[in-house]
């Protein structure tokens, strides 16, 4: 007899209470061992005033249990309310998103009959740092955060991953032509971590042509690793083409917690109409009974799951009039008919088996990060907010300051080089970055440079930021500009 398995379950916003109750209903007729302790997050909570979306009492539960089946949540638009997918993925450390996206062609109306990818997401930073700032009046400016130890824990996840599911391809996808530092990390470590896996094929695509031919050729993929705001882009496209994005299931990866829950959010168009499709979640809950070692009870749902696919009994979102579909159903009625088919196979597409127990978890080392051995102050960009649309007048009114043996080597404007030797047809913005530099290229002093910014912030100058110019083992730790 199992010893029920403590998990903490979340029924979100929207949608999410009605796939979650459809999705308790299944594992708790199946014969799922959980002892459930139930979290309130989300929307009543924001509402609450609590900008987290989640109270301290919840994250005790969370902290207890080390796995949490969560529905989708709604974050409010604006008012300086945090994401609270993003919290829990940053604050439990669940680097790795996992999403598993497959075809069910021809019970499931597809043009990509034969997709079976699984999309290796970095979870917690990038884009979704979320640290932005307003430089200007109308200048909003967002940091990528990339670090060789994020890359490394992902990179490597997704391999172990590939390794011990018998996958035979790992493909990279970064934007590392334009983002040449930081998907350029990105790309460079799993040209490193690659070579340790001589048995899985590799190969790298620019996110821009990667999303393309998931779009048009899935099929050609097996596991995809890449950056978070990318796999999150990809992995809605992948899950949508296998015939609804109503049909993704994901897991997040943590040392000590992993979370589970749908790919799509909590779909405020269809909420409260009883018309969801609760697979997402129910898909999400069989990664989590496979994570907590209950692969019978697993192995029977996903069964039973892809009977009632087989069978024709759909969901609108799949519901196809003449095709395989033969009873458009709610989302209870769904629910119903897997429990109907617990203990049945599928008869025309492959049956699942997890086999017994649990698989030993992925256990990622992180490298420590690396002693600098030359670290060189070369300069500062000196970011300046002037409605003046004339470069060179910025560079006269920041020349007078400069110490000796400092020149200003040229100003940008969004990155691209303005001075000396601007062209007329170049648009600009309020925010210009005079890039000063010691006449020697090398060296720069912090104390002059500190008197530098002194003598400026005393100026009619508006200074928005300074941001400092390393050389690191005497290689250059900042983009040259457009046109430069
Ligand atoms: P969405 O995924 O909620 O909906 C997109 C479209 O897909 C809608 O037309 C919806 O009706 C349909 N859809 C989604 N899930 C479905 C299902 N199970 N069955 C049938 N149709 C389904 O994306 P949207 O509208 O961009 O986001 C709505 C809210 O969800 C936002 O507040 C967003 O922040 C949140 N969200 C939450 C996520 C999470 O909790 N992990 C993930 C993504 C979005």
């Amino acid at each position: 007899m199992t010893t029920p398995v403590p998990i903490t379950v979340a029924r979100g916003d929207g949608i999410g209470p009605e796939i979650m109750d459809a999705t308790l209903k299944i594992l708790n007729a199946a014969g799922a061992k959980l002892k459930i302790e139930e979290i309130e997050v989300g929307e009543s909570v924001y509402k609450r005033g609590i900008s987290t979306g989640i109270e301290d009492s919840a994250w005790a539960s969370v902290k207890r249990t080390g796995v949490i089946l969560k529905a989708p949540i709604t974050t409010p638009q604006g008012g300086g309310y945090k994401s609270l997918n993003v919290t829990f993925r940053k604050t439990l450390g669940l680097f790795a998103n996992v999403r598993q996206c497959v075809s069910y062609a021809p019970f499931v109306e597809t043009k990509h009959p034969k997709m079976d990818m699984v999309i290796v997401r970095e979870n917690e930073e990038d884009l979704y740092s979320g640290i932005e700032y307003q430089r200007t009046e109308d200048v909003m400016v967002g940091l990528k955060v990339i670090t060789r130890q994020g890359c490394e824990k992902i990179i490597r996840y997704a391999f172990e991953y590939a390794k011990g599911n018998g996958r035979k391809k790992v493909t990279c996808m970064s934007k590392d032509n334009i983002m040449k530092m930081c998907d350029g990390l990105f790309h460079k470590v799993f040209d490193e971590i690659k070579t340790e896996y001589p048995d899985i094929a590799t190969d790298h695509y620019i996110i821009d042509i990667g999303a393309a031919r998931i779009a048009a050729r899935p099929q050609d993929f097996d596991v995809i690793v890449t950056e978070n705001l990318y796999g999150d882009i990809i992995s809605d496209i992948a899950a949508e083409i296998t015939g609804s994005v109503g049909l993704g299931g994901s897991s997040n990866i943590g040392p000590t917690v992993a979370m589970f829950e749908a790919v799509h959010g909590s779909a405020p168009d269809i909420a409260g109409k009883g018309i969801a499709n609760p697979s997402g979640l129910v898909l999400a809950a069989i990664m989590m009974l496979t994570h907590i070692g209950q692969n019978d009870v697993a192995t029977k749902i996903h069964n039973a799951w892809l009977k009632t696919i087989e069978d024709g009994i759909h969901t609108g979102d799949i519901y196809r009039e003449g095709g395989n579909s033969k009873r458009k159903v709610g989302t209870d009625e769904f629910t119903a008919a897997v429990i109907a088919n617990l203990g049945q196979k599928p008869a025309k597409m492959p049956a699942v088996d997890y086999g017994t127990g649990g698989k030993p978890a992925i256990k990622i080392a992180v490298s420590a990060p690396r002693a600098v051995v030359a670290k060189k102050l070369t300069g500062v960009d000196v970011y300046v907010n002037s409605n003046d649309t004339v470069a060179d007048n910025i560079a006269q009114q920041v020349t007078p300051h400069l110490p000796a043996g400092y020149t200003i080597k040229m100003i940008t404007n969004r990155g691209m080089k303005c001075w000396p030797g601007a062209q007329p047809d170049t648009s600009v913005s309020a925010l210009w970055a005079l890039r000063v530099v010691a006449n020697d290229g090398v060296t720069a002093d912090p104390a002059t440079l500190a008197k530098f910014y002194t003598a400026l912030a005393g100026s009619a100058l508006d200074i928005c930021t300074f941001e400092s110019l390393f050389h690191y083992d005497g290689k250059q730790g900042y983009t040259a500009a457009q046109g430069e």
